[in-house]
């Protein structure tokens, strides 16, 4: 089956992460279809917003650490910066349902959602420093605007997870509730946008986005360099094997 599930009703695209036994770890074939998905729906006057939502235990383990290790991505075509640039420029409505951990991309993309709801099960990190890796998805703009700047150090140098409450308070997610009751709502929230004038809706959210879409487009793209070079440097060459071999990095030579 495949692993990003597409559903289409009542003008809303359901994008499910379906690869459970992996925690939803994100793949380069996964990216593809998101930005494929994504790149349709804007195309689509049937398809008047979208949700991305994952399953009542966990939402997503960021990027599949296997693809990092023997596949990194180069060049800003790879389908994860595809990905990326997708969900900054999306012009309809975009929602999440996120419970369980949403690890690295998995809370980034979160800055590109217009609403987001959670369970009360969900812990958000951005781990990129204990990877020997740096922030990406606009992530070293968008924290600090949102969460104040030492709260934002503190996510991205610590990497520590942080949860649904802490998130709340932050203003990374509307509203927590429990983990059964997540993806419906936030379906019945998506329903409620789908039924108002689409034009109206897409206006909308360019004006709110309109102060910053350049500056979120160039962070984007320099992190995106940063990121491509690290992944191929010692530091995140020991994360990763470590991670795969189930032992603590040893970062003590670099
Ligand atoms: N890439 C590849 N495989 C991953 C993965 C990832 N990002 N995240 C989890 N998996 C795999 C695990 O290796 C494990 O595989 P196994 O059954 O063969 O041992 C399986 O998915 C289940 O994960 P597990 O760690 O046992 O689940 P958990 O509930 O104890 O912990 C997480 C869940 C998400 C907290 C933990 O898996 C984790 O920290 N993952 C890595 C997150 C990360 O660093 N992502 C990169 C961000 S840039």
């Amino acid at each position: 089956m495949s692993e990003i599930l597409e559903h289409c009703d009542a003008g809303v695209l359901t994008l499910t992460l379906n690869r459970a036994e992996r925690k939803n770890a994100l793949t380069a074939d996964m990216y593809a279809a998101l930005a494929d998905a994504l790149a349709r729906a804007e195309a689509d006057a049937s398809v008047r917003v979208v949700l991305l939502q994952g399953q009542e235990t966990v939402f997503s383990a960021g990027n599949d650490i296997g693809d990092f290790l023997n596949a990194p991505p180069a060049t800003p075509d790879r389908p994860v910066f595809r990905f990326l640039r997708g969900i900054a420029a999306f012009p309809k409505p975009l929602l999440a349902a996120v419970c369980g951990p949403a690890v690295g991309v998995g809370t980034t993309l979160l800055f590109h959602c217009d609403l987001v709801y959670a369970g009360d099960n969900a812990a958000f990190s951005m781990p990129f420093v204990n990877l020997g890796l740096c922030p990406e998805a606009a992530s070293s703009l968008l924290a600090p605007q949102m969460f104040g700047y030492h709260r934002a150090a503190e996510a991205l140098l610590l990497g520590e997870p942080f949860f649904a409450e802490a998130a709340l308070e932050v203003g990374l997610v509307n509203r927590v509730l429990p983990p059964t009751e997540v993806n419906a709502y936030a379906q019945a929230q998506a329903r409620k946008l789908a039924a108002k004038p689409l034009v109206s809706l897409v206006e909308t959210k360019r004006l709110l986005k309109k102060g910053q879409a350049a500056q979120v487009a160039e962070r984007m793209a320099e992190e995106g360099a940063s990121f491509s070079r690290m992944l191929r440097e010692p530091a995140a060459r020991e994360a990763f094997a470590a991670f795969m071999d189930k032992r603590k990095p040893d970062f003590s030579a670099l």
